[in-house]
């Protein structure tokens, strides 16, 4: 390495700190300030030293990990698969992201950017979209490795691999230390972060600039709900959205917890926490929505910001009725989301459709009151697609437009006997079963045809899935598992006095208390 402040000066500097230790100075200053000196210790010491990282305890299971770095290496060191110990690169192979962070145990390490998988030796086992990459071979391409070795349950690790062993140096040290038993002390673990707020946005950028002028595939932004965000991240959530042009689908007031935890936060409703960042605008969609209040709603349709429904989970999690027909009075677009909770563990469209048609029906005489056959239909064609980047594109049957259609079959929907006076909507939605689709197209691309799929083979898959999902679980799957069994009596604890109910009761409700 070339050096200029290796020079005489430096070393004549040097006589003050090496006189009797009751006389001698400090090193001369630029030792401390000068970042080629820097550079210097770095290539003469640290980059052919043994560094300490941390205690083998750490990482005592196969797939524990905790993280570390040195010399601006970041490091992960891993428990692999036989039990042995090893120290890492975390730095991905593709374009540079850490595929390892804070501490935890895991399987794999998947890179967060492309989803490169690495088994816990660094080994490149899956590399999605470079399979048509000319040369490129996974067995290639692993993770930097470092030297590692264990002396009384410290963790060394080196980064020359020639370097010597570490232990025969120690010897007498560890002849010196005997009786303290190092090697069976154990100690807590620095606790670092394991949440970086800047993920998400190198990501974003990342999949927006790769996608948004693919016509199939759009990238917009969901944050999951407001008690996961802090307010940093509703600042970032509304710059990118604005910056961008792109949707925001987040859900907001599911549950009346929200709604109280809202008003604990911020001393308002969630919608008026999140306004003040901005975030209340044409491009987003609230999932939910079931404990908005009527000035909510105002708000909501006067910024022309729109609600998914989701009328099925909302039961099932007993989460409580969404104001559906106040939405529809007040002007806001409305769709139709399954939120992972359907009544039969499917994604059945053609029966959420009916749901919602049923669910709002308050008494009454007045049909305006209540979902008609074609707001239904509205809400899960053109009303879901301006929820999200397609809302342009599809939604409708026109020239230009994509041609997403779903046919069926009239007679399984007529027979045996359908008055003729009955409008088409009115049969297709209160008869029509999934049975009754013959054909799925997308984008004029047929996917489902005669009780076939084109693009998967459906047997394939679901035994695929059988067979993965009936698996023994992992060690850790079976920790959770009763972590969240122990832990389920103090969450209900918590909650027991969270909200007062005179205080949430909704505005709308489809029936009298007495
Ligand atoms: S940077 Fe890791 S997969 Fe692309």
């Amino acid at each position: 390495m070339k050096t200029n402040i290796l020079n005489d000066q430096l070393f004549a500097d040097f006589q003050s700190s090496i006189t009797a230790i009751d006389e001698a100075q400090m090193l001369p200053p630029v030792c401390y300030t000068d970042g080629e000196f820097h550079e210097f210790e770095k290539e003469a010491i640290f980059n052919h030293e043994w560094l300490c990282v941390g205690r083998e305890s750490w990482a005592r299971v196969p797939g524990e990990f905790f993280t570390t770095s040195h010399c601006g290496e970041p490091i992960v060191v891993v428990r692999n698969r036989d039990g042995v110990l090893k120290a890492l690169s975390t730095v991905c192979q593709h374009r540079a992201m850490l595929v390892a962070e804070g501490h935890g145990r895991t399987k794999t390490f998947l890179c967060p950017y492309h989803h490169w998988v690495y088994s816990l030796d660094g080994q490149l086992i899956g590399a999605p979209a470079m399979e048509r990459a000319c040369g490129f071979d996974k067995k290639q391409v692993r993770l930097a490795e470092f030297k590692l070795e264990i002396w009384l349950g410290f963790v060394f690790i080196n980064f020359d691999r020639d370097a010597p062993p570490l232990a025969p140096r120690l010897e007498a040290l560890r002849m010196a230390v005997e009786n303290y038993k190092a090697e069976l002390a154990d100690g807590p673990r620095p606790d670092g972060s394991t949440t970086y707020p800047w993920n998400w946005k190198v990501m974003f950028r990342s999949l927006h600039s790769k996608h948004h002028n693919k016509r199939r595939v759009k990238i917009q932004l969901a944050p999951a709900n407001l008690h996961w965000c802090s307010d940093n991240a509703l600042t970032a959530l509304s710059d990118a959205s604005s910056k961008y042009d792109v949707p925001m689908h987040m859900h907001l007031n599911e549950t009346a917890y929200q709604k109280e935890y809202a008003w604990r936060r911020g001393n308002c409703t969630a919608l008026e926490y999140i306004d003040r960042f901005g975030m209340v605008n044409e491009r987003l969609t609230l999932g939910h929505g079931v404990w908005l209040n009527e000035k909510d709603i105002d708000r909501l349709a006067a910024a022309r910001s729109c609600v998914c429904h989701n009328c099925s989970s909302n039961f099932r999690l007993r989460s409580g009725v969404a104001a559906l027909n106040h939405f529809e009075k007040m002007g806001i677009n409305t769709a139709i989301g399954i939120d992972e909770a359907g009544i039969n563990d499917d994604r059945d469209m053609l029966q959420e459709m009916k749901l919602v048609l049923r669910a709002h029906r308050v008494p009454g005489m007045i049909e305006a009151d209540v979902p008609t056959m074609a707001q239904v239909l509205r809400m899960a064609t053109v009303g879901g697609a301006r929820t999200t980047p397609y809302g342009s594109s599809i939604g409708t049957i026109e020239i230009g437009k994509a041609a997403d259609m779903v046919l069926l079959d009239w007679n399984s929907i007529a027979y045996p006997y359908l008055d003729e006076l009955t409008p088409t909507l009115d049969a297709v939605l209160q008869r029509a079963k999934n049975q009754a689709v013959t054909m799925t197209m997308c984008d004029g691309e047929v996917i489902y045809h005669d009780g076939k799929f084109t693009k998967v083979d459906k047997t394939e898959a679901l035994k695929a899935l059988h067979d993965d999902l009936s698996r023994a679980l992992a060690d850790d799957e079976v920790e959770r598992r009763k972590l969240s069994v122990a832990i389920l009596p103090h969450v209900r604890k918590f909650y027991s006095g969270y909200i007062d109910p005179s205080k949430h009761e909704p505005f709308y409700r489809p029936s009298s208390m007495i």
